[in-house]
């Protein structure tokens, strides 16, 4: 059911988190602006500027924060400042912990070719155009939480679990086929079923539940033979559905679909209040330098309006705002172009394509929500509630 109240716990993080944040922040306002929506913004501390500021990386305050409200946007966190920091208490730990109190086991990552980016992937535009893919990662399992974890006590050796139980993978599987179904019906749940105990329960676990969705092809593939295809026929691909470790690693490949891990947005839904945060990081190397790519998280906020609130219209206005603002030629640094082997004039990659307009992150910003107003008032939603 669409709701036109939203109460939106905003944890901007670190590095680049509050300069993409902040344009995520612009069109969520545009919206509420012109739809005559309540939205109502609460920011909280989260990873390394909460260390700083707090003493710990997910404070008290802002689980309750985080608790309280409808959906939660955050930026990014990390940097190399933490370290030297045991792992319990670095940056990632309070996004990890954050995403197994909110519980959205269920990642969901876009990586869709633009076709105005076509030229910013280093894969050949024929093997990249077109291509669209949902990566469908299980969050709040897997090797990232098992027990046991840890060091021995001479430090001379580490160890991880993997373990997943059927209801786990169900659970997560049932999301897939539910995505697969509303978009080209064809599912890829990936595996390392030839090595791995979880992976061989998980084939069987997908396979089940794949019994109830006779409409969407199911096909079983190794990890390693995945990340292949990825880059080499990544059109092949509709929904992967991948356990945490996997889906992390495979979505960040993914993005070379898209021109730049900048572009791309993830939903996570399914547990008690949804978290939507763009895929790239803290990027600490360009903050502060009003030169990121806020589009992955203007386009997370597509997926907040989208997922958290049933506005399904408005979401879709931001992607077609942000589509517009590429197709007219605004590329933020990110976006060079790479120049293929077999491009007539070979030059540095970075260098940016024939017409491009360079744009830093604001100017993108203000840039998509020119295009969303516009959008908007040519296609009006459905009437305020
Ligand atoms: C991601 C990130 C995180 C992860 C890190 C920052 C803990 O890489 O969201 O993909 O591994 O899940
Ligand atoms: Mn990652």
């Amino acid at each position: 059911m669409a709701t036109a109240r939203l109460n939106i716990t905003v944890l901007a993080g670190d590095g680049i988190g509050p300069e993409v944040i902040e344009q995520a922040l612009r069109m969520l306002r545009a919206v509420a602006d012109v739809h005559g929506y309540d939205f109502r913004f609460r920011s909280a501390l989260l990873g390394g500027v909460a260390i700083k500021q707090a003493g710990a990386p997910l404070p008290p305050q802002t689980l309750e924060a985080c608790l309280a409200a409808d959906a939660v946007l955050l930026g990014a966190v990390g940097g190399p400042e933490f370290d030297s920091l045991p792992s319990d208490g670095r940056p990632e730990a309070g996004l990890l912990g954050l995403r197994r109190a909110l519980g959205g086991y269920a990642n969901l990552r876009p990586a869709t070719c633009y076709e105005a980016l076509v030229d910013c992937s280093p894969l050949r535009p024929e093997a990249v155009r077109g291509a669209d893919i949902l990566v469908v990662r299980e969050l709040v399992g897997g090797i990232y939480f098992g027990e046991p974890r840890g060091f021995t006590a001479d430090r001379s050796e580490a160890f991880n679990t993997m373990r997943y139980s059927a209801p786990e993978i169900e659970r997560i599987a049932r999301v897939a086929f539910r995505q697969a179904q509303a978009r080209r019906r064809k599912l890829t749940s990936v595996d390392k079923a030839n090595v791995l105990e979880t992976s061989q329960l998980w084939r069987e676990v997908v396979t089940r539940v794949g019994r109830e969705f006779p409409d969407v092809a199911l096909e079983h593939m190794l990890v390693d033979s995945c990340a292949m295809r990825l880059v080499t026929n990544p059109s092949q691909f509709d929904v992967i559905l991948a356990e945490n470790l996997f889906g992390d690693i495979l979505s960040d490949e993914a993005a070379v679909i898209s021109g730049s891990l900048g572009m791309l947005a993830s939903a996570s839904i399914g547990g008690r209040v949804g978290l939507f945060e763009p895929v790239h990081g803290s990027a600490p190397d360009i903050a502060g330098r009003g030169i990121a790519n806020p589009l992955g998280a203007i386009l997370t906020a597509a997926l907040l309006l989208r997922f958290a609130a049933g506005l399904e219209q408005e979401a879709r206005a931001i992607e077609s705002a942000v589509r517009r603002v590429l197709e007219q030629g605004h590329r933020t640094a990110d976006l060079g172009r790479t120049i293929h082997p077999s491009a007539p004039k070979p030059g540095a990659p970075g260098t940016p394509a024939p017409g491009a307009k360079p744009a830093t992150t604001a100017e993108m910003g203000a840039l998509v929500e020119q295009a969303l107003v516009g959008v908007i008032e040519r296609r009006p939603a459905h009437q305020a509630v």
